[in-house]
């Protein structure tokens, strides 16, 4: 694979995984990798930390940075959250999270 690319797995709404390259020089996050791809991923704040649609659950055991106050207040409000809910536009694609595992959360937030 060319350098500064990582692989991102997502599992869909359907239960469908999807193996995403995604770089790591651009400057992403998770949120963003699933709509340039497509995924029914709505981003509605454009990734503040301020609405929720970019929920997803952590399915692998990847090292992610502390979530921040602003997350996990958002975290607070929203529907359908677990243990392992983060919102993707807070996970900076990194070579760190390669091979990372995250599934959709329903929608309605
Ligand atoms: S896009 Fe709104 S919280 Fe992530």
């Amino acid at each position: 694979m060319a350098e500064n690319m990582i692989t991102v797995h997502i599992i869909d709404r359907e239960g469908v995984q999807h193996d995403l390259e995604a770089p790591t020089d651009m400057n992403m996050n998770i949120m963003e990798v699933c709509r340039s791809y497509e995924l029914p991923v709505e981003g509605r704040c454009g990734g503040m930390a301020m609405c929720a649609t970019c929920q997803c659950y952590l399915e692998s055991d990847t090292e992610l940075a502390e979530q921040s106050d602003g997350e996990l207040d958002m975290l607070d409000e929203a529907f359908f959250v677990e243990d392992n809910s983060r919102l993707g536009c807070q996970i900076p694609v990194t070579a760190e999270i390669d091979g990372i595992v995250l599934r959709l959360a329903p929608e309605g937030n």
